[in-house]
């Protein structure tokens, strides 16, 4: 996800502007990229679920699934069937790491464009794909895609839109990845009776917010910012004017400019990052990364379909069982569009910390009592895990979701804000892959047990927003430092600390001064 999203939580300065043709282009690049996203999030789950993906690429996991006394926790335990879900959060890992460079030394509009590159040539590989191989090739691609494009749409997101609209777009990328899910969901749900080719039409929409992404981003500029950061300063005050759809933006100019300087001063953010009161920033937006996906969501994000099979629904009802789960998360995200500047953060992640752990063990507990190695979940049973899997779906999608990214967004001082934030964009990869390589075997092994496994991680990170984490509602973001971070009983130390350091070596020059 992104470089450095500055959220707008409190008292941002008004400069005139009014929403131009421009800011409506900047939503529509937004939600190219979430649904870039989304859409991949939610695929790879449905064509693993469809039989002529398995026979054409995972012969052994078809023939697995037909045996008469198949085993219900095991017939999808493969590696490479994994790999395929996997092997592009890998890739989009690495490329986030290379996109920050890119974005910084070349701009927000070129790395958007080989993110779209990167991607058209994943979806036309795993759209024709002849063999496994190729299959996975092609993921890696669409990996860079996503790498680059959640580095640089955020980043190009943030810059551009006015001021008050920006906190409202922050989220509204996170609500363009859940839109994204859900497209994939109707589609692996109409074109999973399409036979053979079904599933290709399903890998090959995956291009159409790429194509869009592509040909939008030859129509906009590249944001006054990265222009004005590496020395077009011209340029970036013309393009400022068109972008605001006024003449006067001399205090937003300014204000930019001055941005630029107190950055260009840190040569090193990664050094800084790594001195001690850099801390409690840092560790909250790595473990906010965790935490996300340590409550199993994409578990059921990815293996939906295939989850829903095992509980003994049949292809179709599963694949109709991930449209609602979908779009339960779509309108749920809605729901913390309204509150989270209301409640608060940390109201929303403790209620939804309940919530999911309640799910959780009601599914783990149906599981172990009722689903067999062999055979099916009587039918109430297997409704009630639908119901289940929508409640946490639900929980997460108006709390650990969106918050999993604002927050981190929102508690770095700006010397450190783009540095910190690509340890919480590669954070969410790794654990993503994680999830994505082991659900399965861990489904195969651990049996109903999973679900109490994921149940036992969200105690801690309740534990860990009760104790731990601050509120930041409403906290303008370059004041978290002093309203935050130094009032907060455990993360005070680690700048009183260095207070006190500087303090007794002030006292110990000072009688030599005098
Ligand atoms: C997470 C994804 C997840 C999605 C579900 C995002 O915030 O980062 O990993 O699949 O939410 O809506």
């Amino acid at each position: 996800m992104p470089a450095v999203v500055i959220a707008n939580t409190g008292d941002v300065p008004e400069f005139e502007g009014r929403i131009t043709f421009n800011v409506i282009v900047c939503v529509v690049i937004a939600a190219c990229g979430g649904l870039m996203f989304g859409y991949d999030i939610g695929v790879s789950g449905g064509v693993t679920a469809m039989d002529d993906f398995l026979k054409k690429f995972f012969y052994e996991v078809w023939e697995r699934k037909q045996l008469a006394h198949e085993n219900n926790y095991c017939k999808y335990d493969n590696q490479k069937l994994q790999l395929f879900t996997s092997s592009l959060y890998v890739a989009a890992l690495i490329a986030s790491f290379i996109a920050s460079r890119t974005c910084s030394k070349y701009g927000r509009k070129p790395t958007m464009q080989l993110a779209s590159i990167f991607f058209i040539i994943g979806v036309a590989l795993t759209t024709f794909a002849v063999n496994i191989e190729m299959l996975i090739f092609g993921r890696l691609h669409l990996g860079l895609g996503v790498g680059f494009a959640n580095q640089a749409v955020p980043l190009f997101l943030s810059e551009l839109a006015p001021a008050k609209i920006r906190g409202a777009l922050n989220i509204s990328f996170q609500l363009f990845i859940t839109i994204g899910i859900l497209i994939a969901n109707v589609v692996n749900y109409a074109v999973g009776k399409i036979h053979p080719y079904g599933f290709r039409i399903s890998l090959g929409i995956a291009g159409v917010p790429a194509l869009m992404l592509c040909l939008g981003s030859l129509a906009i500029h590249e944001t006054p910012t990265s222009l004005i950061e590496r020395k077009k300063v011209e340029e970036g005050r013309a393009v400022l004017k068109k972008i605001r759809g006024v003449d006067n933006v001399d205090r937003e100019y300014d204000s930019i400019v001055h941005a630029c300087e107190v950055a260009s001063q840190i040569t090193q953010p990664y050094h800084k990052l790594m001195k001690r009161e850099s801390r409690p920033p840092l560790v909250i937006a790595i473990v906010m990364q965790v935490f996300q996906q340590f409550t199993g969501i994409n578990a059921i994000m990815f293996y939906a379909p295939v989850l829903f099979q095992t509980v003994g629904f049949g292809s179709d009802a599963a694949l109709l069982s991930s449209v609602i789960t979908g779009l339960v998360n779509v309108l749920s995200t809605f729901v913390s569009v309204v509150l989270v500047d209301r409640v608060g953060r940390r109201a929303l992640l403790l209620e939804a910390c309940v919530q999911m752990f309640i799910t959780q063990c009601i599914i783990g507990g149906i599981l172990m009592k009722d689903l067999k190695i062999t055979g099916n979940l009587p039918s109430g049973d297997a409704l009630v895990v639908v119901i289940m899997v929508c409640v946490f779906v639900a929980g997460f999608a108006w709390s650990w979701g969106p918050l999993g990214w604002l927050i981190p967004s929102e508690t770095f001082p700006l010397e450190t804000r783009t540095a910190g934030f690509s340890f919480a964009v590669s954070s969410n990869m790794l654990c993503t892959f994680v999830i994505a390589q082991a659900f399965l075997s861990m489904l195969c092994h651990l049996r109903s047990g999973i679900f109490f496994f994921f149940a036992a991680w969200i105690v801690v990170m309740g534990l860990f927003a009760l104790f731990l984490l601050p509120e930041t509602k409403g906290v303008p973001v370059d004041e978290m430092v002093d309203r935050v971070w130094k009032q907060h009983w455990f993360w005070k130390r680690f700048f009183n600390d260095e207070q006190a350091v500087e303090k007794r070596e002030t006292e110990m020059i000072r009688p030599h001064l005098i």
